[in-house]
C-alpha cells in the first residue's frame, strides 16, 4: 500500500525522505517518487518505476536536493503501474502533492477542471486534487485556505502531503481515513504514514485524527479539525523503539541492538538539542550550570566497552575544550594514589550503572572528598552509580540483553558530545563548536542508518576470518579506542584473539606478528590523520599482511589483492568514531555466528559485572 513521507528542516532532506520510504517498504508498493523545492524555488521531481533503490540510483544521477520535500511509494489504484503515473502528482509545477487512499469522485472532478484547461497527464485519481489545490491557489487562497477548500470538495479516503513553490516553508497535510503522522524534530519536522518511516529522525509524534489538516512548519504545527476549527493534539513520545525484551525478527539480540542505534541515538537526543545549544536539562542535578563553569580538570573511570567511549570522549574534550582530561579503568584506578587535582570533574561511564570496579573508585573518591562534582553517564535508571552521583547523564539506548555491548556504547558517546557542548556553553566558550556539534548530532542516526547498510557485504567477509586464531585492529586519534572497541568485541564473542594499536606503533613491535596469516582491520575515515594512516597500511602491506580497510569513500584507497577496501559514507570528523564502531560490531557478530559460538550469553562473561 502506498506510502507518504515528508520533510521540512534546515539541513537538506533528500536523504531523510530516501530512507523513510525505505522504512515504509514492507507495505507493498509498485513506483517510487520524490519532490522538494530547490535552491533557486523551483518544484522538482524524480520518479522510477520499481523499487526505492531504482529511485535512489536515479537520484544519483541526476540529484535534486531542498529543505522541505514529500515523498511517496504508489501502490496502484487507479492508472498502471508506471513512472507518469507515480507521485509525487504536480498542477503547473506549482503544487506537488502525495497521496494515500482513494478519491471517489475524481471522474466528475476532473471532468470539470479539463473544461478549465487543466491538462493531465497521469491516469490516477490523485492529479485531480493537485489542479484543485492549484486552482484554489491562482483564486487567491494560501496554501492552508486552499487545502481547507479542496478538502470539502473531496469524497473517499485519503491522506495527502502537499508542497507548493508559493509558500516554500511549509508542509500541508490533510487526513481523512489513511493514517499520517507528523513527527516532531529540533528545528525541523517530518510527515510520515507511520512512525517507522521517521524512527531514524524522532520519536516524539502527533497522530492526526480523521479530518484533521495541518500546517507544518521547521518552528511550528497548526492543526485544524473537520470544523476547522484549531486543535491541540496530543505528542507521544513512541515505544516502536521499544527496545522490547523479545527478538522480533532477528537471531541474536546482538544483532537487534545493533539495529537498534540509529533510534537509540535518537531517543538520547530527545530533547536535548535546543536553538540555543545544549539543554542544560541533559545533566540531572544541582547546580550543573554553576559547577561546570568551575572545573579544571576532569577524570574519566570506567571499564572495557565503557572505558573506550570515554577514551574517546577524552579526545574530543581536550580538543574543544581547554580542560585537561584524563581516564583509567577503574579496577586500576581505586587502587593507587592520586595527587589531588583542583575543581576536578569525576565522570563515571557504564552501561548498567552496577559494574563493581567502578563503584568502588568513586566511593573512593567521595571518601577522600577530592572532587567538586561526580558525574554518571548511564543507561539504567536509578541504577547505584545514578544513585550514587551528583549528577547523571542518562544514555537512552534502552535494555541492552546482549553481553557485547553495543547500543550502549554508541549512546554514551552521544552523551560525551553532549557534555562537551554543556561545558563549552559553561565556560564561555565558542558556540559555534557547539553549533557543530548540534548539527552533527542531528545528522547521526541516518548515518548510523547508512553504516548499517553494510550488513551483507561484512556477513560475506566474515567467511574469512572463520579459521584465524589472530587479528589486528588499527586506528588513529579519536579512532584507536575504535579499533579497541572492535578488537574486544571480536575477542568477547568469537573468541578470536584479537589486539589493538595505535596505528603509528605498528613499527614499535607489532610489526613482526605480520604475515600473510594475520587479518588486520583498520578504520580510516577521510580525517586530518588519514594520510599518516595509509603510510601504516603500506608497511603492513608490503609485509604481506591482509588488510580489510572500512574507509570513507572519499579516502582514496585502492583495493589490491591483499588490501580490502569496504567503503562507509562521508561522515563528519566528530561523528566518526560512533559511526565507524557500526561495521565492527558487525564484523564481530558475523564471525561468531558462522563459529557457532553463543553470540547473546558468551563464556565467561556477565552482563553487569557486580563482583571485583
Ligand atoms: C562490553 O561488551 C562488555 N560487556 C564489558 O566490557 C562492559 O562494557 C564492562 O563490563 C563495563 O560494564 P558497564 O558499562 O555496565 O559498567
Amino acid at each position: 500500500m502506498c506510502g507518504i513521507v515528508g520533510a521540512v528542516a534546515q539541513r537538506p532532506v533528500t536523504e531523510i525522505l530516501l530512507e523513510g520510504l525505505r522504512r515504509l517498504e514492507y507495505r507493498g508498493y509498485d513506483s517510487a517518487g520524490l519532490a522538494v523545492i530547490d535552491e533557486q524555488g523551483q518544484l522538482v521531481r524524480s520518479r522510477a518505476l520499481g523499487r526505492v533503490a531504482s529511485l535512489q540510483e536515479r537520484l544519483h544521477k541526476e540529484p535534486i536536493e531542498g529543505h522541505i520535500g514529500i515523498a511517496h511509494t504508489r501502490w496502484a489504484t487507479h492508472g498502471v503501474p508506471a513512472e507518469h503515473n507515480a507521485h509525487p502528482h504536480f498542477s503547473n509545477d506549482r503544487v506537488g502533492l502525495v497521496h494515500n487512499g482513494i478519491v471517489e469522485n475524481h471522474a466528475e472532478l476532473r471532468a470539470e477542471l479539463k473544461t478549465q484547461g487543466y491538462v493531465f497527464t497521469s491516469e490516477t485519481d490523485t492529479e485531480v486534487v493537485a489542479h484543485l489545490l492549484s486552482r484554489a491557489l491562482e483564486n487567491g487562497d494560501d496554501l492552508m485556505q486552499a487545502m481547507l477548500n479542496v478538502r470539502s470538495q473531496l469524497i473517499g479516503a485519503y491522506s495527502f502531503a502537499v508542497i507548493a513553490h508559493d509558500d516554500p516553508e511549509t508542509l500541508i497535510v490533510a487526513r481523512q481515513g489513511s493514517p499520517l503522522v507528523i513527527g516532531l524534530g529540533l528545528g525541523e519536522n517530518f510527515v510520515g504514514s507511520d512512525i517507522q518511516a521517521l524512527l531514524p529522525v524522532t520519536s516524539r509524534f502527533i497522530y492526526l485524527e480523521n479530518g484533521d489538516v495541518a500546517r507544518v512548519k521547521r518552528y511550528g504545527i497548526e492543526i485544524f479539525d473537520v470544523n476547522n476549527r484549531p486543535i491541540e493534539r496530543p505528542v507521544k513520545q513512541s515505544n516502536v523503539n521499544s527496545f522490547a525484551s523479545d527478538l522480533g525478527e532477528y537471531r541474536h539480540f546482538m544483532l537487534k541492538e545493533i539495529f537498534e542505534q540509529p533510534s537509540a541515538i535518537a531517543a538520547t537526543l530527545e530533547g536535548r538539542i535546543a536553538a540555543n545549544g545544549i539543554n542544560w536539562g541533559t545533566i540531572k542535578g544541582q547546580q550543573v550550570q554553576e559547577r561546570l563553569a568551575q572545573v579544571e580538570s576532569i577524570q574519566i573511570i570506567a571499564c572495557g566497552t565503557s572505558f573506550h567511549s570515554g577514551l574517546v570522549g577524552r579526545y574530543w574534550i581536550e580538543a574543544l575544550t581547554d580542560i585537561p582530561c584524563q581516564i583509567e579503568v577503574a579496577s586500576e584506578y581505586r587502587y593507587r594514589r592520586q595527587p589531588p587535582r583542583k575543581n576536578q570533574l569525576v565522570i563515571t561511564i557504564s552501561q548498567s550503572g552496577e559494574t563493581a570496579d567502578t563503584l568502588a573508585a568513586l566511593e573512593k573518591i567521595k571518601q577522600e572528598g577530592s572532587c567538586l562534582a561526580s558525574l554518571t553517564i548511564c543507561n539504567v535508571p536509578e541504577s547505584s552509580l545514578t544513585r550514587e552521583s551528583d549528577w547523571s547523564l542518562m544514555t537512552v539506548a534502552g535494555p541492552e540483553i546482549g553481553v557485547a555491548s553495543t547500543k550502549a556504547f554508541t549512546t554514551q558517546l552521544v552523551a560525551l558530545q553532549l557534555l562537551v557542548g554543556l561545558l563549552i556553553q559553561a565556560k564561555g566558550g565558542d558556540i559555534s563548536k557547539v553549533e557543530q556539534l548540534s548539527n552533527g548530532l542531528r545528522q547521526l542516526p541516518l548515518l548510523i542508518e547508512q553504516a548499517l547498510n553494510l550488513n551483507d557485504a561484512i556477513e560475506t567477509l566474515a567467511e574469512r576470518f572463520l579459521e584465524k586464531q589472530h587479528a589486528l585492529f588499527l586506528g588513529r586519534g579519536e579512532m584507536y579506542p575504535i579499533a579497541l572497541e572492535g578488537a574486544l568485541k571480536l575477542k568477547e564473542i568469537s573468541y578470536i584473539h584479537a589486539e589493538a594499536y595505535p596505528a603509528g606503533e605498528l613499527k614499535h613491535g607489532p610489526l613482526a606478528l605480520v604475515d600473510s596469516e594475520m587479518p588486520i582491520i583498520t578504520v580510516a575515515p577521510n580525517t586530518a590523520l588519514l594520510e599518516k594512516l595509509k603510510s601504516n597500511l603500506e608497511e603492513v602491506r608490503s609485509r604481506g599482511g591482509e588488510l580489510y580497510v572500512f574507509a570513507d569513500k572519499e579516502a582514496h584507497i585502492q583495493p589490491f589483492s591483499n588490501l580490502h577496501v569496504l567503503e562507509m559514507p562521508h561522515v563528519p570528523e566528530l561523528l566518526t568514531p560512533i559511526v565507524y564502531t557500526i561495521p565492527l560490531q558487525l564484523l564481530s557478530y558475523h564471525v561468531a555466528v558462522l563459529k557457532g559460538t553463543d553470540v547473546d550469553k558468551p563464556r565467561n562473561l556477565a552482563k553487569s559485572v557486580t563482583v571485583e
